[in-house]
């Protein structure tokens, strides 16, 4: 227990015999707040403002809070009522700042900011501040084009310019054939696409086990054709305010756009394209459709925009994303069979000083391993070669026991995915969708 801990356990004691002192209750809650305990710290200020209903001081930790809890809306009621009733200590109007910026405010945020700043310059953020600079982009129809903000870069996932190629991803031939035909080569010989009336455009879906390899062939993917890499997880899709998910949509579609080429990857598309009812309730469904046309390009110019996706759970996948033009190639990445995880284990080790390390032996006791597992069987026989290197003060090279051993501390990952696969596979399969699945199961 730290110090403040400590002291906190004592005072938190002493709580029990004077349950109604204020001071000490809010002191109690203030010491959870700054020790990141915020439920308690909520219990703690919900209490104070039983005592003392009215207590301003107890009304701006409980909305604090509530902002630190993600109960935004809660801590709005509080901000609101605080900003009615006289001027307010300065912090509350930070707090305001940041939760008009959170629900997609940028002007208002930035106003309010700027008097918390008036009244208190020490409250001085620059990391709040380089977030409410902002670009801006249009959105809409021609005739209704409305200005509204670009989210910073690191809101959505900055670009990159990945340097890995396919020469760094074992085995997943198939995928990267199909990667070649359908994203690789219409980007480089547009002029032959078009001359035959080829149409260009839709994306692949990547699904199958985890840590396979889906995300790391994506970004050699960019890597291969010196294009941009913009990773989108949904998660920062849906976390932002759900009724601006739609516009924050069509804004990464803008980056990519703007910075073509450039491979758009949707990593776990399941949860955007969610046939879960939670999703076509609210603003699930707006979100779906915003994505689908975007996808279509149909108001914007999706050239040089190159879309792949990758789920672990396709099953959850809404079927409107699989028509044609979308993501009409749907890929099943197995887990890496022997010769591939021999060609992942030689990626693994290239760099790493190694002596008499037989690969192919590794390959052959490593099945149904995940690339990812491959990876943490290096880790962890590097670990231990560390620690020898250090003690004789020079790097000691890895040797195949090292690996024996390090193989003894793993199981495989990729079986229980296929435990849940396989019901999908046999009872929803849906003209063939998962025959992938029963072949590699042997089902079929
Ligand atoms: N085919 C592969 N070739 C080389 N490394 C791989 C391969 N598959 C997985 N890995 C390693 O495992 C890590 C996790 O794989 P990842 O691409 O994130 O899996 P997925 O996206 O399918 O869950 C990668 O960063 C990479 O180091
Ligand atoms: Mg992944």
């Amino acid at each position: 227990m730290s110090p403040k801990e400590e002291a906190l356990q004592n005072l938190l004691e002493a709580l029990q015999f004077s349950p109604d002192n204020l001071p000490l209750r809010m002191h109690i809650a203030d010491s959870l707040y700054g020790l990141n305990r915020f439920e308690e710290a909520e219990e703690h200020y919900r209490k104070a403002l039983e005592i003392r209903p009215n207590n301003k001081t107890a009304k701006i930790g409980l909305a604090h809070v509530f902002h630190k809890l993600g109960k935004n809306s809660a801590a709005f009621v509080i901000v609101e009522e605080l900003l009615n009733d006289g001027t307010p200590p300065a912090k509350v109007f930070l707090l305001h700042a940041n939760l008009l910026y959170e629900s997609g405010d940028k002007t208002a945020a930035r106003e309010e900011y700027e008097k918390a700043l008036v009244l208190d310059k020490d409250l001085k953020d620059l990391h709040f501040e380089s977030k409410l600079k902002s670009r801006t982009t249009s959105y809409g129809s021609d005739e209704g084009k409305v200005s509204v903000d670009l989210p910073d870069e690191e809101e959505i996932g900055e670009i990159e310019k990945p340097k890995i190629t396919f020469e760094d991803v074992g085995g997943m031939d198939k995928v990267k054939e199909e990667i070649e035909i359908k994203i690789i080569s219409p980007l480089k010989f547009p002029d032959l696409y078009k001359a035959y009336g080829k149409k260009i455009g839709g994306g692949i879906l990547m699904y199958g086990p985890p840590g396979c390899g889906k995300t790391h062939l994506a970004r050699a993917t960019a890597g291969e054709v010196k294009a941009g890499f913009l990773s989108v997880g949904i998660n920062d899709i849906l976390d932002m305010w759900m009724g601006n998910s739609e516009k924050n949509l069509h804004q990464i579609f803008e980056l990519a756009r703007n910075q073509a080429p450039c491979v758009l990857f949707f990593d776990e598309v399941d949860a955007l394209g969610a046939s879960r009812t939670d999703m076509k309730r609210s603003g699930g469904r707006s979100t779906i459709n915003q994505f689908l046309s975007e996808m279509d390009g149909i108001d914007n110019n999706n050239e040089g925009v190159l879309i792949l996706g990758a789920t672990n759970t396709p099953w959850n996948l809404d079927v409107a994303f699989r028509r044609p033009g979308r993501f009409d190639r749907f890929i099943f990445v197995a887990p890496p069979d022997e010769s591939a995880r021999k060609s992942i284990l030689d990626i693994l080790l290239k760099d790493k000083p190694t002596d008499g390390v037989n690969t192919a032996k590794i390959a052959k006791k490593t099945q149904d391993f995940s690339g990812a597992d491959l990876k943490s069987l290096i880790d962890i026989a590097i670990e231990g070669k560390l620690r020898e290197s250090m003690r004789a003060g020079k790097p000691i090279p890895l040797s195949q026991r090292d690996l024996t051993d390090a193989l003894k501390k793993l199981r495989p990952s990729t079986k229980e995915w296929f435990q849940t696969a396989k019901n999908y596979a046999m009872y929803a399969n849906d003209s063939g969708l998962y025959d992938d699945i029963l072949k590699y199961l042997k089902l079929k």
